[in-house]
């Protein structure tokens, strides 16, 4: 019945047409910055993750031309075959030695990172227990993993406490974004940690957008938490301005993860360039202290002047949501903030509960203080 499959794709799409919830890509002719350009036309960029403005810098670009030069193109294998080169093995002790772990092992992806520790991790008759409004990569492991996943409510620690006390005594892991990626706010890192520690469970906390941005040196929310949770994930598509992830741990399980960590195992490594570009965007984030004194005061500035606008909150991170609820309507305001030269995506279900469609406002050390204000005006007058 080769012809289901088509039937399904094409009602699936239907019905995410009709509910005004269709995506489509945007080719981005000119992008990687605070600036982009789509059809001909220059946008200010507030859709980015790049926090630092490390993705267009000159100084990372001719990081990796060096790379190329030194090491080649690809990697040509998986690690443990012939792909794990000096520059992998350099990024990965520069990164324990910095976070403050035993070891570090490299991933492609985030989203294969997180994958990865909890398929190889979890077995039949585990406890999980995840933050309701953790990233897609942890919510699709959990769901797919044999263990059993409890989701406690949005940085309740009380509702985490209660699934804890009342689980039985099988081995738990709670997991937790460091910054709630579509929110900007923090986790209670410092309480989970006592709770996790009280009942003898482990923590892993996933620190993609808080990593090269919050913290002494960017070391990220387990440094300006003071926490060292049992697992650390730190991804590069954010504020190294890179791509990839590394996961943090003790010796053990990194050997642990170094062996069955699929992910890992079956995947070609990345290319030692990109692994010599990271560890001078790593350096680069330890000694330019600048680009997050420059995201502190572009967020004040951000935050005072749309005052207490309603819908838009307030947080210690770049990531500065304004909640609209209504999704049609996200979708106008950002068409009506494009039609200035503003980009600000509107995210809408099923990336972010029913109800609180959004426009996710990111900062970058690239923008001026001219550029906030051109938002923070643009949007009062629509307002
Ligand atoms: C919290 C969080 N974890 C993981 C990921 C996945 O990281 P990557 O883009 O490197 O796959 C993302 C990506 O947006 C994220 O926001």
């Amino acid at each position: 019945m080769k012809r289901a499959f088509n039937q399904r794709i094409s009602s699936t799409l239907t019905q995410r047409k009709q509910a005004g919830l269709n995506r489509s890509r945007t080719v981005i002719e000119q992008g990687n910055q605070s600036r982009l350009v789509v059809d001909g036309q220059s946008y200010i960029n507030f859709s980015g993750n790049d926090y630092l403005g490390l993705a267009g810098s000159q100084e990372l670009t001719q990081a990796w031309q060096q790379g190329l030069v030194l090491y080649g193109s690809g990697s040509g294998a998986s690690p443990l075959v012939t792909g794990y080169s000096k520059p992998h093995a350099d990024l990965e002790s520069q990164l324990a030695e910095w976070l403050g772990f035993d070891c570090a092992l490299l991933f492609n992806s985030g989203f294969s990172a997180n994958q990865a520790v909890l398929f190889s991790l979890l077995e039949k008759g585990d406890t999980l227990l995840q933050d309701k409004l953790n990233h897609a990569s942890l919510m699709e492991a959990g769901m797919l993993s044999p263990a059993s996943m409890k989701r406690f409510k949005h940085n309740d620690v009380f509702h985490l406490t209660k699934l804890l006390t009342t689980s039985d005594d099988s081995p738990s892991l709670v997991v937790t974004e460091g910054v709630f990626s579509m929110d900007g706010d923090l986790s209670p890192l410092a309480e989970i940690a006592k709770i996790t520690s009280a009942n003898n469970t482990w923590l892993m906390v996933d620190d993609a957008h808080g990593c090269g941005v919050l913290g002494s040196n960017g070391r990220g929310c387990s440094d300006f938490y003071q926490v060292t949770p049992d697992i650390l994930v730190v991804t590069f598509g954010k504020g190294f301005g890179l791509s990839g992830a590394a996961v943090l741990c003790n010796a053990e399980c990194g050997d642990y993860f170094a062996q069955f960590a699929r992910h890992h195992v079956y995947s070609t490594a990345m290319p030692p360039a990109q692994a010599h570009a990271l560890s001078h965007a790593l350096s680069m984030i330890q000694q330019q202290e600048w680009r997050r004194e420059k995201l502190t005061e572009l967020s004040q500035q951000f935050e005072s002047e749309l005052g207490s606008f309603s819908g838009a909150v307030k947080t210690e991170t770049p990531i500065k949501p304004i909640i609209i609820g209504d999704a049609d309507k996200a979708m106008e305001i950002s068409a009506a903030l494009k039609n200035q030269g503003l980009w600000t995506t509107a995210i809408r279900p099923p990336t972010i509960p029913s109800g609180t469609a959004r426009l996710r406002v990111t900062l970058s050390a690239n923008h001026t203080q001219q550029d906030i204000k051109q938002l923070t005006q643009a949007i009062t007058e629509l307002g």
